[in-house]
C-alpha cells in the first residue's frame, strides 16, 4: 500500500524544480522535460501511478497537489522555451543589424621602401636593364678585390665589414663554386682563372657591386642590369644609419659606352622618378671600380631648388655614385676591357624615399609602426 505522506514529500521535491528550470538551456531543458514529465517515466507519472492504490482521501488530496505540481512544471517549461526562441531570435536581429556601423577591413599593403625600389627597378626596366639579384654572404673576392679596391683599403677593416666566422675559401671550394656559377664559359673564352686565387674570407655583403661582378662573370657583353638588394655595414642604428640596408646598383657593358650614356640614363632616370623639371648635376668623385667616378645630384624636391630645410638649405639632394666601370673590374671578370666599356651606378632607395616623403628617421622603415606604415597604405578599403 503506498504511502501518501511519502507521495507528498515527492511531490514538495518536484515542485522545488520549478524555479532553476528557468536558467536552462535548450539541451537541458529538454532532458528536463523528460526526467520530470515524460509520459512512460516520468517522475510525476510515478507518482500518478499509485493514486489507485491509495485510500480515497489521500487519493483525492495527492491527485489534486500532481495536477497542481503538474501544470506549474509544464507552464515553467513552456514559459522557459519561448523565452530561448525569443533570445535565438534577437542574437539573430543583432548579428543582422544594418543600422550598426561597418567595420574597418584591413589590406595589407606594399612596404615603402619596397614600393620605392620596384619604382626604381621599373623605370630602368623601361630602359633595356634586366633586373639582377646576388647572394647577402659574400666573399672578400667579390665584395672588394675583383672590384679593384687595394689589399688594405679601409672599407675592409673589421670596423665596417661584417665578417663570417667560417673558415676561408680555398682552391677546392672554388671549383664547386665556379662549376655552379658558370664560370666555366669565361674559361673557354681565355679568361684568368679565378681558381688559382682563394677568395679571402666570408662576408656579408657591404654593397650590391659584387653583383656587377657576378653578372659580367656569367654574361658576356652586352649587358644592362639593375641589381635591387640589401646590403651590411657595421654601422651604429640611428636617424640616418642602418646596419641593413636597401641598394640598387646599375650595370650597362658594351662596345662604345661612354660618360655621356651614363649622364643621359641617370637624367633620365631623375625626371621619371622625381618630374620632369628636375635638374641634374654631377660631381667627381672617387670609387676604386669605376674611372672616372661621380655623385649625381637632383634639384631638391621639397622646394624646387631655392633651398629649404630638406636640402640644408643647397636647393640639391645627392642620390647616388656612379661612374666609369674601371678597366680592372672588366678584366677581373673576364672582359676585354680594350673592346668593352661601361658604366655603373649604386643608389639608396631609402635615402630617397626619406627625401620624397620629407621622413626625417630611417628607424621608422624598420619598427613596423602601423601609424606610419599606413600612411603609404593608399587608405582602408571598405
Ligand atoms: N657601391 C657604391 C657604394 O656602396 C656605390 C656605387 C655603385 C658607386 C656603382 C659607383 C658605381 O657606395
Amino acid at each position: 500500500m503506498p504511502d501518501t505522506a511519502e507521495l507528498e514529500a515527492r511531490l514538495a521535491a518536484l515542485q522545488a524544480e520549478v524555479g532553476p528550470l528557468a536558467t536552462l538551456g535548450e539541451k537541458d531543458l529538454e532532458a528536463a522535460e523528460v526526467r520530470l514529465l515524460g509520459r512512460k517515466q516520468g517522475a510525476l507519472t510515478e507518482i500518478l501511478k499509485q493514486l489507485p492504490g491509495l485510500p480515497p482521501e489521500g487519493k483525492r488530496a495527492i491527485g489534486a497537489e500532481a495536477n497542481r505540481v503538474k501544470q506549474a512544471l509544464e507552464a515553467a517549461v513552456a514559459a522557459r522555451r519561448e523565452a530561448l526562441v525569443a533570445e535565438a531570435r534577437a542574437a539573430e536581429a543583432r548579428a543582422q543589424d544594418r543600422t550598426m556601423p561597418g567595420r574597418d577591413r584591413w589590406t595589407g599593403a606594399v612596404h615603402p621602401t619596397t614600393a620605392v625600389m620596384e619604382e626604381i627597378v621599373g623605370i630602368f626596366n623601361g630602359l633595356g636593364f634586366a633586373r639582377a639579384t646576388g647572394p647577402e654572404v659574400e666573399t672578400e673576392w667579390f665584395n672588394f678585390r675583383a672590384l679593384n679596391f687595394p689589399a688594405d683599403h679601409p672599407a675592409m677593416d673589421m670596423h665596417d665589414t661584417l665578417y663570417l666566422d667560417l673558415p676561408e675559401r680555398r682552391r677546392g671550394d672554388d671549383r664547386r663554386a665556379n662549376r655552379s656559377s658558370g664560370v666555366g664559359d669565361h674559361e673557354r673564352r681565355g679568361v684568368p682563372d679565378r681558381r688559382v686565387r682563394p677568395e679571402g674570407r666570408y662576408l656579408m655583403r657591404t654593397h650590391t657591386s659584387p653583383v656587377q661582378v657576378r653578372v659580367l662573370l656569367h654574361n658576356p657583353p652586352p649587358v644592362r642590369v639593375v641589381i635591387p638588394g640589401w646590403v651590411y655595414r657595421k654601422d651604429t642604428f640611428d636617424a640616418s644609419h642602418a646596419p641593413v640596408f636597401a641598394q640598387i646598383e646599375g650595370l650597362a657593358v658594351d662596345e662604345g659606352i661612354s660618360f655621356v650614356d651614363l649622364k643621359a640614363t641617370l637624367a633620365h632616370f631623375a625626371r621619371a622618378f622625381f618630374g620632369s623639371k628636375t635638374a641634374v648635376r654631377f660631381r667627381p668623385s672617387f670609387f676604386p671600380f669605376t674611372e672616372p667616378s661621380a655623385e649625381m645630384d637632383v634639384s631638391c624636391g621639397v622646394c624646387g631648388g631655392s633651398g629649404c630645410p630638406a636640402c640644408k638649405g643647397s636647393g640639391w639632394m645627392e642620390i647616388l655614385g656612379a661612374g666609369m666601370v674601371h678597366p680592372h673590374v672588366l678584366a677581373n671578370c673576364g672582359v676585354d676591357p680594350e673592346r668593352y666599356t661601361g658604366f655603373a651606378f649604386g643608389m639608396g632607395p631609402q635615402r630617397i624615399a626619406m627625401n620624397r616623403h620629407g621622413i626625417h628617421d630611417i628607424r621608422l622603415f624598420y619598427e613596423g609602426d602601423m601609424r606610419f606604415l599606413g600612411q603609404f597604405a593608399g587608405g582602408v578599403t571598405p
